[in-house]
C-alpha cells in the first residue's frame, strides 16, 4: 500500500512538473525600455509587472491574450532591447520602434501601428531659457544635442544637424532628461509626443527649441520588432494588430496612456544596457 501511495505521489509531482514546464511555453516574453512616455514607463504607485504602462504595454497585453499566452514584460534599456530580440531570449521587442532600413534587414518586423501622434513629428527640446531659439538645423552649429543611441531620432540628428554640432549619444532618456536641465548638453532630440508629455510635467525646466526634423512618412508609425525569420509569428502578430486597429482600441490606449504619463505617479526609469 505504502509503496503504491509513493508511486502515485512521484507520478503526481511528474506531472506536476511537466505542467510547469508546459506553463512556460505559454509565457508571451516581450522586451520595453520603461523611459519613454506615453509608449512605455513606470507607475510608480504599483509593483512588478503591474508597474508598466503605456501604450505599448496596453498592445503587449492584447497580443498575449490574442494568442492565449501569459505576458512576462523584460525592462531593459533601449539597445538592449533589440540584443534580446536578436539573441532570442525574448519573443519580440515592443518599445516604439520606428520602422527604419536597417532594422527591416535585420529582424522581421511587424505591420506598422499607429499610437496617436507620439512619433508623427520629431523634435529638439532644450532648456526654458533657450525656448525657440533653435529655429534652424544650422542654428546648432557648435552646439551640444543628445540623442538615444540606437534610436531614430539619433540618425536624423546625423543626417540633419550640421557638421560642426556635436552629436552625444545618451543610453536612456530619463537620465538624459536630467543632464539636459543639468546643462550637459544644450539640446535633446525626441519624439514629438515624448517632448509634450516632458515638458507638461517641467513646463517651468524645459521647452521645445523651435526646430523640428523633417521625417518620411515611413518612419512616422511604430513596429514591433521580432527574430529575423519568425515568420509564422511575424503573421500571428499582423493579425492581431490588425484586429487591434479594427476595433478602434489604439486610440483608446493612446487617451488612457497620455493620462497616466501626466499622473503624479509616472516616471520613466533608467534601466542598464549590457
Ligand atoms: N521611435 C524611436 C526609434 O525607433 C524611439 C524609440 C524609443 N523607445 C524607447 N522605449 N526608448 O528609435
Amino acid at each position: 500500500m505504502k509503496k503504491i501511495i509513493a508511486l502515485v505521489l512521484a507520478l503526481t509531482m511528474l506531472l506536476a512538473l511537466a505542467g510547469c514546464s508546459g506553463n512556460d511555453k505559454n509565457v508571451l516574453k516581450v522586451a520595453l525600455s520603461p523611459d519613454f512616455a506615453p509608449m512605455e514607463f513606470v507607475d510608480t504607485s504599483k509593483k512588478g509587472q503591474d508597474s508598466y504602462v503605456g501604450f505599448d504595454v496596453s498592445l503587449a497585453k492584447f497580443v498575449a491574450e490574442e494568442m492565449g499566452m501569459e505576458l512576462e514584460i523584460l525592462p531593459m534599456g533601449f539597445n538592449a532591447c533589440q540584443v534580446a530580440v536578436e539573441t532570442g531570449s525574448v519573443d519580440m521587442a515592443i518599445s516604439g520602434f520606428s520602422w527604419t532600413e536597417t532594422r527591416a534587414e535585420n529582424y522581421n518586423l511587424s505591420d506598422y501601428y499607429y499610437a496617436g501622434d507620439n512619433e508623427t513629428e520629431q523634435v529638439i527640446i532644450t532648456v526654458k531659457a533657450n525656448e525657440g531659439a533653435f529655429p534652424s538645423a544650422e542654428s546648432f552649429s557648435g552646439k551640444k544635442v543628445a540623442a538615444q543611441n540606437a534610436s531614430l531620432q539619433l540618425s536624423l540628428c546625423q543626417s540633419q544637424l550640421p557638421a560642426d554640432c556635436e552629436i552625444v549619444e545618451v543610453g536612456d532618456l530619463t537620465t538624459a532628461f536630467l543632464q539636459l536641465k543639468n546643462g550637459d548638453f544644450d539640446a535633446l532630440a525626441v519624439a514629438k509626443g515624448q517632448a509634450e508629455v516632458f515638458i507638461a510635467n517641467n513646463p517651468d525646466a524645459v521647452a521645445l527649441s523651435g526646430f523640428e526634423f523633417e521625417v518620411d512618412e515611413a518612419y512616422e508609425a511604430n513596429v514591433i520588432l521580432m527574430k529575423k525569420g519568425a515568420d509564422e509569428l511575424t503573421e500571428k502578430v499582423n493579425a492581431i494588430l490588425a484586429k487591434a486597429y479594427e476595433a478602434g482600441y489604439y486610440e483608446v490606449w493612446y487617451n488612457e496612456a497620455l493620462e497616466l504619463a501626466g499622473a503624479g505617479t509616472a516616471e520613466e526609469v533608467t534601466l542598464p544596457d549590457e
